[in-house]
Order: C-alpha cells, then structure tokens, then sequence
C-alpha cells in the first residue's frame, strides 16, 4: 500500500481541533482512511456495525469488484481459473504462494498433500462420540478443532515450518474427515484416502466406495466438483474469513482458528446458504408457484428470503454463480438429467427474480449458493453436507489468509471497541430492596 497525497480531514461542529488522517491506497480498489490515531486524538471510536466502511487489514490475496461482479485470486479472474486453470490443488498453491506453480512446484506440492491424507487412527474414536444424525458441520467443528491435540508438531505459530505443515495438514484432512463425517452419518465404515487419485477423486472415493464395492470416478464429475472447490477457494474478508483471522490474532493455533471459521460458515446468511436454497427450491415445488413465493420473499414482515440471492459486496451477477450454472448444466447433462426439475425450478425464478423491481432496485443478484446445491445434489451428495464440502473448499482461502496475517508486521491482536448504551455506574441494591 501506498501513501496518497490527499489527506483526509475530520472537522467538528462544536468547534474542537479537527484532526488529519492518512489515505492509503492499494494496487486496485477503494482507498483507505488511515483512522488509528482517532481515538487517541479525539476520544472517540468509528461506529461501523457490520463493517459496512472498514477494512479491517491489507491483503494480497483476494480481490473483488462487486460492481462489475469481478473476483480474482492473486490477480487471476476466477473465470480462467476455473476454466483453463488447472486443478484445485493449483489454485490452493496459487492463494499461498502467491503465484501459480511450475509443472516441477506442482509435482513437488501435490507429493506433499497427498502425504497428509490420512488423519490419526484415534480420530475414529473421536467420531464416534457423535450422535449419527448430528449436522455434519457440528462434527467437522469438533474434529478440526480435535485436530490440535493430535499434531502437537505444527502448532508453534511463531515458526514457519510449523505454519506450513498445519496449513497442508489442514487441506490434505479436510477432505478425509469431510467424506468421515458423511460415512458416519449413514453407518457405513470410514473409507481410508487413495493416495493415486487426484484431490477431489480420491474425496468421492472415500465418499462413495464401500469395502464391499469400488467407486468408479468419473471424470465429468470430478472436475466438477474440483470447480466447486476453486469457486469457493477464497473471497476476501467475508465472515468466516474474518472469524478465522480474529480467532488468530490471539495467536491462537491454525486447527482452532480454522474450527471457528467452520463454525461461522455453517450461519445461513453464509455457507449455510446453499443447503437453505436446495431446500428452498423444494418448498416451492413447481414454477407455478415461485409468484406467491415472491410475493412473501417482498413481504419484510414474512421473514421469507431468496436464499442464494444478494451479496455484501456483488451488486452484479456473481462470477461464480455464472460457472456454478454452466457446470449445473454439464453436470445434469453427463448424468442424463437435464430435465432436472428442480434446475428448471432455479431457472425460472433466477429469470423472474431478475425482472422484478424488487430485486432490480435492490440490485440482488443469484449468488455462488444458487446453483451449487443442485450440482452437489446431482453428485450424490446429501443436502445436510453442502456446507461442509464449502468448508472443505474454503480451507485453503482460511489459511492462506491466516498466514498472511502472522507474518503482517502491522497485525496485532483483533479487538473492536463499542458505543456503550447500557446502565451507569450504579450499587448493588440488598436483594430485598430490587
Ligand atoms: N431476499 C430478499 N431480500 C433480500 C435478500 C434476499 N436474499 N438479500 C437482501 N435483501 C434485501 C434486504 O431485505 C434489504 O432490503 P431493504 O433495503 O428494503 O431493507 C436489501 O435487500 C439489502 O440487503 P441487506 O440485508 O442490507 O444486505 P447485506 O449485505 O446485509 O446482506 C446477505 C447480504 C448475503 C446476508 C443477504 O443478501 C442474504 O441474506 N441473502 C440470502 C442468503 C444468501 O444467499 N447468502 C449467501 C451469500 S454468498 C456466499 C457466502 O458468502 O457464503
């Protein structure tokens, strides 16, 4: 970032000194106000629920333009990525490397997920403390967390051997205890990693083959799937991002700080979107009737919303969604279903939601949710996983920014300040007297 020659100035109007602040500006994007001398200047804190007006650090990794619906990892459009990019695991180096990997960096990389696949054998014990119809996205809250009293080895975050071996024990797990979580849900055994199959086909191996009977990949559907991951390898400072960075701002250790950005994708206003728009999709049932589904989605007292519409920050069509789409058609096409009712379903209401003055003067958009629990359905996962295989994705996006931030020379511990509302100082009346 760099220092601008325009300067910010805060006046008052009750006639106190005004104070001069700092513009930075970065390599693309909107520019910063430098406010961290405000407070002890003037006394006063910036009010900014939601972080609608804050940048709450500097990054290299992720940039989007939500007016123009443009998301780039590293300065590469998702677009080529998710086309011509190569695999996912490409684009795990390319978020925490910075930039996309030689044939040799690749081979290199590749060798060393790959040898992480396997979690403990005493992780199975642990699993099986879990009811069998808990949500999947409790249990891989628990095991990642679970995660740090089994690899004792990489937790010292201040070393940056440690760091790298939990940023790829994290990856190479995450697909492994997602696919447990899963086997364990429906009583089968848990099936070991494949350590000859690609990323995502060794994940529908260990999902979908039993001891009895091999999965047969096909590769219409890995790439598919390796689509997802890239499309929800990263974004920026979302929720879950931010969570993991302020869980480790405390110098918490990466298995913990990961856990809590589990736990805040599985919200519904977040990751928990794409499993609430597959179910959407099927409580509306028919395209005859998405009218009177919108007509309570317009109703603010109905609490009904359009899941998988609306963005923070896209106030275009979602790059994603675009590609979430085309791979839906691929998808449903290669498995003979392109009669899919509930694709048709999405269809029709993505184009009337698109006409109506409500979602156009609002300018809400189908987001990556839209269309990614159809894809995930058709794959053959089950609805209640959805978030956990976004997780899955997320992962590296988590790391590569929690990396990012211990080795940031301006990080410091996260700790937002309030506007308090609440009573004065006050005595603690004798219980007789309250
Ligand atoms: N359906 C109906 N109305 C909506 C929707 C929606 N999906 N999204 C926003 N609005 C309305 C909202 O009621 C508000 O209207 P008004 O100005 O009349 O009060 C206006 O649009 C602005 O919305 P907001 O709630 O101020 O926007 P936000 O930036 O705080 O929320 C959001 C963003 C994603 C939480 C929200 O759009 C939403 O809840 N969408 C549905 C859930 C969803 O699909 N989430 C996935 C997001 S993408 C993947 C991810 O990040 O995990």
């Amino acid at each position: 970032m760099t220092n601008s020659e325009t300067k910010a100035t805060l006046s008052f109007s009750d006639g106190s000194p005004a104070l001069e602040m700092p513009i930075y500006k970065g390599s693309i994007g909107p520019d910063v106000i430098d406010i961290r001398k405000l407070y002890g200047s003037t006394g006063m804190f910036t009010y900014d629920p939601g972080f609608m007006s804050t940048a709450a650090c500097n990054s290299s990794i992720t940039y989007i333009d939500g007016d123009k619906g443009e998301l780039l990892y590293r300065g590469y459009p998702i677009e080529q990525l998710a086309v011509n990019g190569g695999d996912f695991l490409e684009t795990c180096y390319l978020l925490l490397n910075g930039e996309l990997p030689t044939a040799d960096q690749k081979k290199e990389f590749v060798a060393t997920v790959t040898n992480h696949t396997m979690v403990h054998e005493q992780m199975q014990f642990f699993f099986r403390g879990f009811r069998r119809d808990a949500h999947p996205m409790s249990v891989l809250v628990g095991t990642v967390g679970a995660l740090a009293s089994f690899y004792h080895d990489s937790l010292d975050i201040n070393d940056p051997h440690h760091r790298e071996v939990s940023a790829i024990r994290l990856i190479a797990k995450m697909p492994t205890l997602v696919a447990m979580a899963y086997k364990y849900s429906i009583g089968q055994p848990f099936v070991y990693p494949r350590n000859d199959l690609s990323y995502s086909a060794n994940f529908m191996h260990m999902m979908f083959s039993t001891p009895c009977e091999p999965y047969k990949t096909n590769e219409v559907l890995v790439r598919a799937l390796d689509r997802i991951l890239i499309l929800h390898a990263d974004h920026e400072q979302n929720a879950s991002t931010s969570t993991v960075r302020l869980a480790g701002s405390s110098g918490a250790n990466p298995f913990a700080c990961i856990a809590a950005g589990i736990a805040c994708l599985w919200g519904p206003a977040h990751g928990g979107a794409n499993e609430a728009a597959l179910s959407m999709l099927e409580e509306i049932g028919s395209v005859d009737n998405i009218p009177e589904f919108i007509a309570q989605v317009k109703d603010k007292n109905s609490g009904v919303k359009l899941m998988g519409f609306g963005h923070r920050v896209y106030k275009n069509y979602d790059p994603r969604a675009k590609l979430m789409r085309e791979t839906c058609y691929e998808v449903l096409q290669e498995l003979g279903l392109q009669d899919d009712p509930l694709f048709k379903l999405a269809m029709a209401l993505e184009k009337i939601a698109l006409e109506d003055e409500y979602f156009v003067s609002r300018k809400l958009y189908p987001n990556v949710d839209f269309y990614s629990g159809i894809v995930q359905r058709a794959l053959g996962i089950p609805t209640a996983l959805f978030t956990g295989i976004f997780a899955l994705a997320r992962t590296v996006g988590w790391i590569a920014q929690w990396k990012e931030m211990i080795s940031d020379p301006e990080q410091k511990i996260g700790r937002p300040r309030q506007l308090f509302v609440g009573a004065p100082k006050r005595d603690v009346p004798a219980i007789d007297k309250r």
